[in-house]
């Protein structure tokens, strides 16, 4: 029987910046940005937009009634949490009428955590073929007004329905795994923003990369030319070719490098627009691959790499379906994409210092989503939020 990734949403906020405009209020020759890290614009959440509006936009316009009433399970997927208590997943459950008969929990390891919650559900449909499994991910990216990291963050978020006979991408069983106590980047309880020791950082994913690869080399016995296709972790876009070079390098091919970058090319075209959406970014990656690829990619196999700093990695991979083209959402996530706002700098650097009062007071925000749900308010220490359209 297989099992995989029946239906595949994204969604992202009303807002876009562009990074040769924050290049040039820092005072940076924007190809910086552009070419090297591969970054044109990234999403930007007004205050009135969040972790649960993105994850209940991404899950409410791929799922049927009848899906809804078959999840028994439901994964958050964040570590940009916005309780220490609740599982966000349940304010979605609420907003989308998902079942009241249904386990509902939020997991947390930086950007990986997506990726265990996909195989926690792989187990769960294996053990319940007729039941499915919900998984949402779903964060901002905040590293501070005028740092290293601030052009690359980003807010976004994935729902991925995972049942029996999936149309989209039957996941092979065999996966790598490296998981490993470093400190490259992390955020403490009392901090809104990501501390990150950058460069350091991405030589760790590039190690974690191979150390996961020749795990799941070990566990499956294929190669580099058994994938049609590579997914990455997108922090920023050219941290995937990066990836993509050196495991071609770790396995010896002879491919040149033009044609290695245009094996990975579609799959970072939503995440070059909106930043990165850390335990979203994959699953971004993936939507992006799909609805964006000039090649029938029916019956092939791709290659997926997930990591979260820390750290965990996976290497995992699975089987295009044949007629995955018809269960893809590309016009509704391109115009999403399209009709967002372009802010100017200070429209943005307005926007980054918001923040909802920290003792529990009143607060209605002001309104800028466009999107099928907002928060409306805060009130008696309780976040409040409204549907305002049917969805995308
Ligand atoms: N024209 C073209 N390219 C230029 C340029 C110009 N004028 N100026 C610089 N560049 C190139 C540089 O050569 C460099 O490319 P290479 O890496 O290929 O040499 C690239 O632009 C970036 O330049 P710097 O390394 O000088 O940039 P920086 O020091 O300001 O910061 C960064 C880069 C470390 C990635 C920083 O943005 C950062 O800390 N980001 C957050 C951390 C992150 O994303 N880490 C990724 C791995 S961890 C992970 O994946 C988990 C996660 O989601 C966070």
């Amino acid at each position: 029987m297989n099992i995989g990734i029946d239906a595949l949403g994204i969604a992202t906020s009303c807002y876009a910046l562009d990074l040769a405009t924050l290049a040039e209020a820092r005072g940076i020759d924007p190809l910086k940005y552009t070419q090297g890290l591969g970054q044109q614009q990234m999403s930007v959440a007004p205050p009135d937009e969040d972790i649960v509006t993105m994850a209940a936009s991404a899950a409410d316009a791929i799922l049927s009634p009848e899906d809804k009433a078959s999840i028994e399970l439901v994964l958050f997927a964040t570590e940009s949490g916005i309780d220490q208590s609740k599982a966000a997943g349940i304010w979605v459950q609420h907003l989308i009428g998902l079942p009241k008969r249904c386990r509902i929990i939020e997991l947390k390891q930086a950007c990986y955590s997506a990726t265990c919650a996909l195989q926690m559900a792989r187990y769960f449909v294996t053990a319940h073929p007729n039941k499915k499994a919900l998984i949402l991910a779903s964060d901002i990216a905040r590293y501070g007004l005028n740092t290293p990291g601030e052009p690359t963050q980003g807010c976004g978020a994935a729902a991925v329905l995972v049942s029996a006979n999936p149309r989209l991408i039957a996941l092979d069983p065999e996966y790598g795994l490296y998981a490993d106590h470093v400190m490259d980047f992390w955020r403490p309880n009392y901090r809104d923003e990501a501390l990150v020791d950058g460069h350091y950082s991405t030589r760790v994913y590039l190690s974690s990369l191979g150390h996961a690869w020749d795990h799941y080399v070990e566990s499956s016995g294929r190669t580099f030319a058994d994938h049609a296709t590579f997914c990455y972790h997108l922090p920023f876009t050219r941290m995937a070719e990066k990836a993509h070079e050196r495991l071609a390098r770790h396995t010896k091919q002879q491919i040149p490098s033009e044609e290695l970058l245009a094996q990975i090319e579609p799959s970072l075209s939503y995440a070059r627009r909106i930043g990165n959406s850390y335990s979203a970014s994959l699953y971004v990656g993936i939507a992006s691959l799909l609805e964006n690829g000039t090649i029938d990619l029916g019956g092939k196999r791709l290659g997926l790499f997930s990591y979260g700093s820390g750290c965990v990695a996976e290497f995992f991979s699975g089987v295009v379906q044949p007629t995955y083209q018809q269960a893809l959402h590309s016009s509704r996530h391109n115009s999403m994409l399209n009709l967002r706002q372009k802010l100017n700098y200070h429209e943005y650097a307005e926007l980054y210092q918001f923040q909802l009062p920290q003792d529990g007071s009143e607060a209605a925000t002001p309104q800028h989503a466009t999107s099928p749900f907002r928060l409306t308010g805060v009130k008696n220490h309780v976040r409040l939020y409204e549907r305002l359209s049917e969805s995308y």
